[in-house]
């Protein structure tokens, strides 16, 4: 993808970025800064999506994040945009690399390499996905959905 003429990168190795956020009053830290906690919660929220459409499978639960370094950070009314892609398909996992980066200081917040999601049975145990690549379509999303009551939640 081409290079803005700023050296901005609209992908940033292969990753390209579709989640944008707005730096509210309810996520800055007593520093008044960008609360670590609410960035973790939209990645993690942005990883179960990025899965489920990678998978084709709702139940999909975080296994691990590896290593976070907050290398900048962002204050209100900043927006930052947060991009994944996946680096592995295992048999019933996916591991995807997380980048988020503030549009408004064009400084990079944070990289995860490693945020491994798990493909889960009705059961609540690991189901082999069936996948090995990257779709950049739709076609594997469920057809189903929860509210309709056709798929089951795993049972307390
Ligand atoms: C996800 C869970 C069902 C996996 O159970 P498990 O006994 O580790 O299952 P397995 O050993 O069969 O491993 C399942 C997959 O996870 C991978 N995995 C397990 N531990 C891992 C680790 N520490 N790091 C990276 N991948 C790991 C395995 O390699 C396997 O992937 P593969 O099939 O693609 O090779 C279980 O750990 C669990 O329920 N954890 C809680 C998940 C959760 O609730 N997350 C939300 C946060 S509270």
């Amino acid at each position: 993808m081409a290079k803005h003429a700023s050296g901005w990168n609209p992908s940033d190795d292969g990753i390209n970025f579709h989640t944008r956020k707005w730096v509210r009053p309810e996520d800055l830290n007593a520093n008044g800064s960008l609360f670590g906690g609410s960035l973790l919660k939209w990645i993690d929220e942005e990883a179960a999506i990025y899965a489920i459409v990678q998978l084709g499978n709702y139940r999909v639960v975080t296994k691990l994040i590896s290593e976070i370094n907050f290398e900048a950070s962002a204050l209100q009314g900043d927006l930052i945009e947060m991009g994944l892609t996946a680096t592995h398909f295992g048999r019933t996992s996916l591991t995807m690399r997380a980048v988020v980066r503030n549009m408004i200081t064009r400084k990079r917040i944070l990289t995860i390499e490693k945020i491994v999601f798990v493909s889960l049975g009705e059961d609540g145990h690991p189901v082999p996905h069936g996948y090995s690549n990257i779709t950049y379509d739709r076609d594997r999303m469920p057809h189903e959905h929860p509210g309709t009551g056709t798929i089951r939640l795993p049972s307390p």
